[in-house]
């Protein structure tokens, strides 16, 4: 199974949501694909941004190698399931989508914990460093939901 997160920038929450999931597949023995992505191309290529790679290193997971890219429409035949992080990037995403197979991919990663919720992960770019705090207990939350699923259906 293959697993891509998303967010505008693929700088903080979606390589974050990355890194987290490889991490708890690892520990799980998964063998599953995991990839992040950005609606925007505003960071094509960068490394995730310091305050992230921080506050992930203080919970023992190294994403400094991490390299943004953009959200390819082809995204929608390399990955059975895209876990987007708030409402914006759903509609980006959705807007990309040729038909109802690609639409039924995609997925907002907070109603994995909270259904049908519809919750967002609070993009932490513009606030203070608690706000990545904030996105990594939520998307901690989040990925162990989805890699015990993993783990039941494997
Ligand atoms: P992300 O955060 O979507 O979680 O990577 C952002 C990063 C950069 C920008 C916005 C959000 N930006 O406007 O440059």
């Amino acid at each position: 199974m293959s697993y891509l997160m998303v967010c505008l920038g693929n700088i903080c929450r979606s390589p974050l949501a990355e890194g987290i999931l490889r991490d708890k597949a690892e520990k799980l023995n998964l063998d599953i694909t995991i990839d992040s992505a950005g609606t925007s191309n505003y960071h094509i290529g960068q490394h995730p941004d310091n305050r992230t790679v921080l506050n992930a290193k203080q919970h023992g997971i190294d994403i400094s190698k991490l390299k943004g890219r953009q959200f390819q429409v082809e995204d929608f035949d390399k990955f059975d399931t895209i876990f987007v992080m708030d409402s914006s990037n759903y509609s980006d995403v959705i807007s990309l989508a040729r038909n109802e197979n690609d639409k039924s991919k995609v997925e907002l990663i907070l109603n994995r914990v909270y259904p049908n919720s519809n919750m967002a992960v609070p993009d932490p770019y513009f606030g203070g460093e608690q706000g990545f705090e904030t996105v990594f207990i939520l998307l901690e939350k989040a990925c162990d939901v989805i890699a015990h699923s993993i783990e039941i259906t494997n």
